[in-house]
């Protein structure tokens, strides 16, 4: 299997709810590594620009509303098929619908404050990736 990087993001209702350390630690149980992570605020152009694939559903605004609501933790995570076992670790989008055990299950309350993000594939995860973080801000391991 292939060694992949994968970007996560630590949403604002995962932050408030101070669950950041449990979320790294599900990652580093699972094997993944941690190779660049930043926290900050997302601004309104931030959000639109990671989300521009959705700008017209109806959800967009409540999507982006939520984003900025607050701090968000931002990573790469790298691993032997990284974005098909992080989309694992998270859980289905609506919490209601995901398995037990996985992150949005256990953490998440709703389809908007749904805890984290992940890459869906590998164009999406090379583009996220790059969206936030300059190729010297990674660090090999
Ligand atoms: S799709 O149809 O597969 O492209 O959509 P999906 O990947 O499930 O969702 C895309 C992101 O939009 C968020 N989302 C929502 N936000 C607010 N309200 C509603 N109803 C809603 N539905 C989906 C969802 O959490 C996804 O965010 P990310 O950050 O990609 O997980």
């Amino acid at each position: 299997m292939a060694v992949e990087r994968t970007l996560s993001i630590i949403k604002p209702d995962a932050v408030a709810k101070n669950v950041i350390g449990q979320i790294y630690s599900r990652f580093e149980q699972a094997g993944l590594k941690l190779v660049a992570a930043k926290m900050q605020r997302l601004s309104r152009e931030q959000a639109e620009g990671f989300y521009a694939e959705h700008r017209e559903r109806p959800f967009f605004k409540d999507l982006v509303d939520f984003m900025t609501s607050g701090p968000v933790v931002v990573q790469v995570l790298e691993g032997e098929n990284a974005i098909a076992l992080n989309r694992d670790l998270m859980g289905a989008t609506n919490p209601r619908e995901a398995a037990a055990g996985t992150i949005r299950a256990d953490f998440a309350q709703s389809i908007d404050a749904n805890a984290v993000h992940g890459s869906d594939g590998p164009e999406s995860a090379a583009r996220e990736v790059a969206y936030f973080f300059a190729e010297e801000e990674i660090c090999a391991r």
